[in-house]
């Protein structure tokens, strides 16, 4: 197991799409991953792209990224964000990724990305199933139950903090639904729906011949399995003594993946060598913004 040492891996800013989105913790882990992973010559489909961050980065070294994101707003920051740093290999479509046809209409992929969105959507089964049909590569990110023996049960997690049946995914109020930044936060920070162990998810891809995977780690700094049930239990615990009201709920985490068929892995780079990647104009506007200085 590689454990990415992010504390060492300064924050990207956010600031340099024409929205302002302020740096949060699930930018930094995915950023960290875009930059690590080799996509020299590939074509990359970055689905729930949001305002694009990350197809940026990706698009770095990918011969060509295509971002989709079922929200209009996001989707113009991140053609926005494209034309202003001349970026000719990526592309930013409004899509639903619950939509076969708009899919398959993109062809194939030498890696799918879908980073914060498995646990959104409120069929995983037939969103995975798609998601298997478009590459023979899979790299996910999603919120997970942290609990025993995850790598051999296959369960999903409905969250009782979500209580919103995620307003993202249905689609006439994908927008409407994020009117305002305190509105944005709440829907990102709570909606879920299902939050898959990953022997569920393993269940899932194997299926469609996805017999081989490579876990990267939990949370922030991609700790190991047993480091994040540790500190998870604990804080957990810990908070029962307090709250009563929280019996009925388990930890959960953030768990990056790659799932793929074999010899179909891209590979990724030890986190000291990613560092150096990170792409200039983010940290030339980090330092012109001031801001996202957590190093
Ligand atoms: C939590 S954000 C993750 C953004 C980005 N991938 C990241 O890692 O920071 C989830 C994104 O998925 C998008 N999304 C959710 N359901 C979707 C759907 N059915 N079709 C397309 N996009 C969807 C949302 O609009 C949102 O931008």
């Amino acid at each position: 197991m590689e454990i990415f040492p992010l504390g060492q891996l300064r924050t990207v800013s956010g600031e340099v799409t024409p929205g302002n989105r302020v740096s949060r913790t699930l930018r930094i882990r995915n950023a960290a991953m875009a930059v690590a992973m080799d996509l020299k010559g590939k074509r990359v489909l970055d689905l729930g792209c949001a305002e694009g961050l990350h197809s940026l980065y990706m698009a770095e070294s990918a011969d060509e990224v295509v971002g989709v994101d079922h929200r209009e707003s996001v989707v113009s920051i991140a053609g926005k964000s494209a034309e202003m740093l001349e970026k000719k290999n990526v592309t930013f479509l409004r899509g639903d990724i619950r939509n076969t046809n708009f899919l398959k209409e993109l062809g194939r992929f030498d890696l799918v990305v879908a980073w914060g969105f498995l646990h959104r959507v409120s069929d995983p089964i037939s969103a995975l199933s798609l998601i298997c049909s478009l590459s023979d590569c899979l790299s996910l990110e999603w919120r997970t139950p942290i609990v025993p023996f995850a790598k051999s049960i296959s369960i999903a997690y409905h969250n009782p903090v979500a209580e919103k049946l995620d307003p993202m995914n249905i689609e006439e109020s994908a927008d409407s639904a994020v009117t305002g930044t305190d509105d944005e936060n709440k829907i990102e920070s709570s909606s879920g729906f299902w939050e898959p162990t990953i022997g569920a998810v393993r269940a899932i891809v194997r299926r469609n011949g996805f017999y081989d995977y490579k876990i990267f780690g939990y949370g922030d700094r991609f700790t190991s399995g047993s480091v994040t049930a540790f500190s998870k239990w604990g804080s957990h615990l810990y908070r029962l003594i307090a709250r009563r009201d929280i019996s009925h709920q388990i930890p959960v985490g953030r768990l990056h993946a790659m799932f793929f068929k074999k010899g179909k892995a891209v590979s990724v780079s030890k986190p000291s060598q990613a560092i150096s990647k990170i792409p200039a104009w983010d940290l030339a506007m980090i330092e012109k913004c001031g801001i996202g200085k957590r190093i």
